[in-house]
């Protein structure tokens, strides 16, 4: 967080920030101010690690964090090592709801002096740091935290949550995260995920949606993750919740996470791609097997992930893939150069016109549970632009599948960014837009402006 301080900017939105939160008396810490309809949290796409982070308050007194977003982790770890001061933070006893929640049966003891992270005779949990692939333990607590309620087109009111469940981590676990972060956000298939904690005490339905912004500009290019029932508007005045198309959600019955207890399910989020499609021409895959989730070993399937920068591909898949895409991009007189790495096929950006969907290249159909049910790709999402002169298609080599590649398809963040994307989990869907930028916004159009600017 501290290098956020060198801004000015930054300095001016904080004070702002605190003014607006100081004026909350803290006798009243322990009740909800509004009955929110439902709640946004901002999103900023860090340019260096291409990680997406979001920034609430939390802690008392409040204490700005930013979180790095993994949209399918189990819960919310914290580094309670460094500088974690509250006088709310309270540590979930053995066998309380809490720890039952968290799934957690466990009894621990801590020999050091006690402080958020070492008490006794409290429950831990397994936290993922999912960028690096590390596990460690934790202990479970909770403490209050804040942030926005929205009507579904601007920032309405703010919102407490006396007691939001969520893991103290060692401050080691921060690595490879986002300079300045202090951990982890999970929104995925968990009661302690974020969208079950939000759903359950605001009462919302059990969804929520999240925009990703492709803009690295802290301030102005923020996208917007919404929890409950709102319309999802952006300027000038499209509401992204009115052209959805659906598609099944699936759960894979062996977790996905660097480490977990034995028949853990997958805390991701699963669809059912069944073949794939280039300027609509169906690609042959050598084993079109490793699209569906084995449910012995929950090996193969599609998943979304926010901690992939770009969408991983099993080999086999990757292969079929880019020689469909080079043979398409042939057909429209594009030409390849050396590929720049991580990628493996790049084209030259001279002679590549552009849309309103970003450079004119051949379209990727990720066909879904019948043909006429698919996600349809465009240059901005399939395209990066890696110097003035080169394009490449942002799909990456996984390598193979068993025992190296859990999952054959690993939808990454640059192709969901600009796309919004509801989960609703009471009827195990997704609702996706295809690229907001036919509509003529993304997903930096939100009004965010309240939190913003005091
Ligand atoms: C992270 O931020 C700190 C504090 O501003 C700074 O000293 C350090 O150099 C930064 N590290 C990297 C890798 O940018
Ligand atoms: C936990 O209990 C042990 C044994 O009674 C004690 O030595 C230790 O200081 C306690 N730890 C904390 C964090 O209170
Ligand atoms: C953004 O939201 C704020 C607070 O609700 C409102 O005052 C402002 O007019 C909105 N801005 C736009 C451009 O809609
Ligand atoms: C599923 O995985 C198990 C264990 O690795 C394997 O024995 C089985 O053949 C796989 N099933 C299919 C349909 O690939």
């Amino acid at each position: 967080m501290a290098y956020y301080y060198s801004s000015l900017k930054f300095l001016l939105f904080t004070s702002t920030l605190l003014f607006l939160f100081i004026s909350f008396s803290p006798t009243n810490a322990q009740k909800i101010d509004t009955k929110p309809k439902a709640l946004v949290l901002q999103v900023i796409k860090d340019a260096k690690t291409r990680q997406y982070f979001t920034r609430f308050l939390q802690r008392t007194p409040f204490s700005i964090v930013d979180m790095v977003f993994d949209l399918g982790g189990k819960l919310m770890w914290i580094d309670c090592e460094k500088d974690y001061k509250s006088t709310t933070y309270r540590p979930a006893r053995c066998g309380s709801a809490q720890c039952k929640l968290a799934g957690s049966d466990g009894c621990s003891q801590c020999f050091n002096p006690p402080k958020p992270g070492c008490n006794n005779n409290t429950c831990s949990s397994i936290l993922d740091n999912s960028v690096i692939g590390l596990a460690t333990s934790g202990e479970v607590g909770a403490d209050i935290l804040a942030l926005q309620s929205t009507n579904g087109a601007n920032p309405v009111d703010v919102v407490r949550v006396p007691r939001f469940i969520f893991s103290c981590a060692p401050h080691s676990l921060l690595e490879g995260l986002v300079n300045g972060s202090n951990g982890i956000i999970g929104l995925g298939r968990s009661p302690i995920a974020l969208p079950s904690q939000f759903s359950s005490i605001f009462k919302f339905s059990h969804k929520f949606a999240v925009c990703l912004t492709s803009s690295t500009d802290e301030y102005n290019g923020r996208g917007a993750v919404f929890f409950g029932d709102s319309p999802y508007i952006f300027s000038p005045k499209v509401d992204a919740s009115k052209s959805l198309t659906y598609t099944p959600l699936f759960i894979n019955p062996v977790s996905t996470a660097s480490a977990y207890s034995q028949g853990e399910a997958s805390t991701e989020y699963f669809i059912g791609v069944k073949s794939i499609k280039i300027d609509e021409k169906a690609v042959a895959l050598l084993n079109s097997g490793l699209l569906s989730i084995n449910e012995t070993d929950g090996y193969g399937g599609t998943k979304l992930s926010t901690v992939n920068p770009y969408t991983v591909m099993e080999s086999s898949i990757y292969k079929a893939v880019t020689e469909a895409f080079l043979k398409a991009a042939i057909a429209r007189k594009l030409t390849r150069v050396p590929a720049v790495a991580p990628f493996g096929l790049c084209f030259s950006s001279k002679n590549v016109g552009s849309t309103r969907v970003g450079p004119a290249v051949p379209t990727i159909d990720l066909v879904l549970q019948s043909e006429s049910v698919y996600w349809r790709i465009f240059g901005a999402n399939s395209m990066v632009q890696v110097n003035s002169n080169v394009l490449c298609l942002g799909i990456v080599d996984g390598g193979v599948s068993r025992p190296q590649l859990r999952t054959s398809i690993v939808i990454g963040g640059h192709q969901l960014e600009d796309n919004l994307l509801e989960f609703d989990l009471s009827r195990s869907r997704l609702g996706f837009s295809s690229s907001l930028l036919f509509r003529q916004t993304n997903c930096a159009n939100f009004n965010h402006t309240w939190l913003h600017n005091g």
